[in-house]
């Protein structure tokens, strides 16, 4: 795992950019995992300049986003659809088509084979090569919530009553108006992308981090699968970092692989 802690949320979305924009490079057909939340806003704000600059296109790419709610209106500005529709589609934006921007089916007569017919179609294009993650202050990513199965596929998951209450804030802080089922990809879908960034900010994010980091691999704190993963690169604020023990030695390792 490489751990980068920086002053603020945009030089940590910078350094996580920097990740993107080269294995973009590196690959022709390059497939973006993509996530919602307020977390990646930052980052996306760097894509959006860097493709300004002609330096990023995700024209041809495919992305998958990790999650949808389910049973929510298709034109309500907080589908997770029409958000990244509004961060990421057009040629204005990142290059990204509508066509090539994949969102679980939260309308799906049947949400369960929605799930499913999600995680053949990510396999069918060839995998994602970059996922981008937030954490839940619970420890969840995607909308994995604690105590599932550590290796699961894309499936239709109950919301917790942290993350409703979290998200709230996107619901006229009303948590009635929540949805309070999703489907998600699964940690083993998530797990198969080939790099994992995930970006964390807020001393509300430090727990989550400290047991991401640092705590034992544990279905209460599922970002911990992470630990099993050959490529991961984690970017915070000094906030969402604030709870880790071994921090000299995380920036050391950082500056070895990517410079200060
Ligand atoms: P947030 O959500 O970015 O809005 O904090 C992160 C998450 O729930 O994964």
């Amino acid at each position: 795992m490489h751990l980068g802690i920086f002053a603020d949320a945009t030089t940590a979305a910078a350094a996580a950019a920097r990740v993107i924009l080269e294995e973009a490079a590196r690959k022709p057909s390059f497939t973006l995992g993509v996530a919602t939340g307020s977390t990646p806003e930052p980052l996306y704000a760097h894509l959006r300049q860097a493709h300004s600059e002609g330096r990023f296109s995700l024209e041809n790419s495919h992305a998958f986003a990790l999650d949808e709610y389910v049973g929510i209106a298709e034109d309500h500005p907080e589908r997770y659809r029409n958000v990244l529709r509004r961060e990421l589609v057009g040629s204005e934006k990142t290059g990204l088509t509508d066509e090539l921007l994949h969102t679980p089916d939260g309308s799906a007569a049947d949400p369960y084979e929605a799930a499913a017919n999600y995680d053949s179609l990510i396999k069918e294009v060839g995998g994602v090569d970059v996922q981008i993650l937030g954490i839940g202050a619970d420890g969840h990513i995607g909308f994995n919530e604690p105590g599932g199965s550590l290796v699961s596929r894309t499936h239709v998951e109950a919301l917790a009553a942290q993350t409703i209450n979290d998200n709230a804030r996107f619901f006229d802080n009303d948590t009635a108006k929540v949805p309070s089922r999703c489907i998600t990809q699964g940690l083993g879908t998530i797990m198969e992308a080939r790099t994992l960034v995930l970006l964390a900010f807020g001393a509300n994010k430090a727990r989550a981090i400290a047991e991401l980091v640092e705590g034992p691999m544990s279905a209460y704190w599922p970002a911990t699968i992470m630990q099993m993963h050959p490529n991961v690169v984690i970017v915070t604020d000094e906030a969402a970092a604030s709870n880790l023990k071994l921090t000299e030695l995380y920036n050391e390792r950082w500056a070895m692989a990517f410079g200060n």
